[in-house]
């Protein structure tokens, strides 16, 4: 049988086509380091917040060199607490969670992006290597306040940088044990 030249080029560009589609879907289920919402942060119980350690007092908290903890928590329609701030050259592991409906927790121009579901607690850890501002948006619609739904995280060069709630102390014991008690395993900045 014959085929003709330009049947081959045809046929020969398709096939590279769906190699290449094939391609760009495995690196995005894969490579490209997205995963779901899983059990690594733990459960809670999105009605006993103010009983939960770490969701009780939102915010940052520092637990090593370099190294600190942020509870968020999501509500229709905004994020406790509405500022953020943090040192640069700086470890940040987030844990955010919903005390009412799905929300969305993403820090504009990172890669740190997750849902927010009630009951879950989505953790995500990112380094800070530049001081800078960031938005912090919510990106699953949750009611008629989504749009506003913001907060700012900003991230201070070191020595402009003291902690927000006096009451932590950069290197107290208890915060000490709390991190130990938190799953830590796995991170992908
Ligand atoms: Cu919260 Cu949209």
């Amino acid at each position: 049988m014959h085929v003709h030249n330009y049947e081959k080029l045809w046929l020969g560009a398709s096939l590279l086509l769906i190699v290449g589609f094939i391609s760009t879907i495995v690196y995005g289920a894969a490579g490209a380091g997205i995963t779901m919402v899983n059990d690594e942060g733990g459960q809670v119980n999105p009605k006993e917040l103010g009983n939960t350690s770490g969701f009780d007092d939102p915010g940052v908290t520092k637990v090593g060199p370099n190294e600190y903890e942020v509870h968020i928590v999501a509500l229709q329609f905004a994020f406790q607490p509405g500022t953020v701030e943090l040192p640069a050259n700086s470890t940040v592991t987030f844990y955010v969670t919903s005390r009412d409906v799905v929300h969305g927790f993403e820090v504009a121009g990172t890669n740190a992006n997750t849902m927010v579901i009630p009951g879950e607690v989505s953790q995500i850890t990112v380094e800070f290597d530049e001081p800078g501002e960031y938005g912090i948006v919510c990106h699953e619609y949750c009611g008629a306040g989504h749009h506003s739904m913001a907060a700012e995280l900003i991230v201070r060069e070191p020595s402009n940088f003291t902690m927000q709630d006096d009451t932590q102390t950069p290197t107290s014991g208890n915060e000490t044990t709390n991190a130990t008690a938190t799953p830590t395993g796995g991170e992908s900045a």
